[in-house]
């Protein structure tokens, strides 16, 4: 059974993602780090990204693979590495280019294939798995996804002040939202969830209900 949750940068996908498939006994799928992973190993190799042919030779190439909760790219541990402003602020160059979209959804399908799969992003419902049994669109307002940024940003101790944080999260959205292929938008048969003054809790109690409710 496969579980789709996209949604904007900063809408808590990953952590609701990553919890509603323990509670589920299910296994997890972070698609964002495969985008960064190889946006990372772009950069490590100091490929321009103007060399679109270069970019997608080496993503045919990259092994990524993940063990406990960890990413590795061609066998380097790259968890932390692949967070840095740097990677996000290069991202959208990669994940513009449809070769690199295709060969990582291929990647994406062939993970889930036979497993129970909640998978995170911006275009799995949509695109990559428009089967799915159960497919959520988790978004907040923009003030909001903001708000929560700069305090994880701020717990982490990284201070950013919050106007840099809503610049940086709409250079991202419009990025996402305007993308050739694999924009974000919301599948016509996702069901909406909008976590504006709901607690991390509740939003995961009512993602499993999503989740129970349709299937
Ligand atoms: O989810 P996360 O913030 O880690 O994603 C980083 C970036 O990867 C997104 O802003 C987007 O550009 C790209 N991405 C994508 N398709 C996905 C997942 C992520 O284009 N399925």
């Amino acid at each position: 059974m496969i579980v789709t949750i996209d949604g904007p940068a900063g809408a808590g996908k990953s952590s609701i993602a990553r919890q509603v498939a323990d509670e589920l006994g299910f296994e997890f799928l972070d698609t964002g780090a495969m985008y960064r992973a190889i946006t990372l190993g772009a950069i490590r190799r100091q490929i321009e990204f103007d060399d679109i042919d270069g970019l997608i030779q080496y993503a045919r190439l990259a092994r990524l693979r993940w063990e406990e909760c960890r990413v590795y790219l061609d066998d380097v541990d790259v968890t932390d590495d692949i967070r840095t402003p740097t990677v996000t602020a290069a991202i959208g160059r990669i994940a513009d280019i449809a070769e690199i979209r295709s060969l990582l959804s291929m990647q994406q399908r062939k993970i889930a294939e036979g497993r129970d799969i909640v998978t995170e992003g911006r275009d799995q419902g949509s695109e990559v798995f428009p089967d799915a049994e159960c497919k959520i669109f988790l978004t907040a307002s923009p003030t909001e996804r903001a708000i929560r940024r700069h305090q994880q940003l701020a717990e982490a101790g990284r201070h950013m002040a919050i106007e840099d944080v809503v610049a940086a999260q709409k250079r991202r959205d419009f990025e996402d939202e305007n993308r050739p292929v694999g924009a974000l938008r919301a599948a016509d048969d996702a069901i909406l969830l909008h976590s504006d003054g709901m607690s991390p809790d509740e939003v995961l109690r009512r993602a499993i209900e999503i989740i129970r409710a349709t299937t």
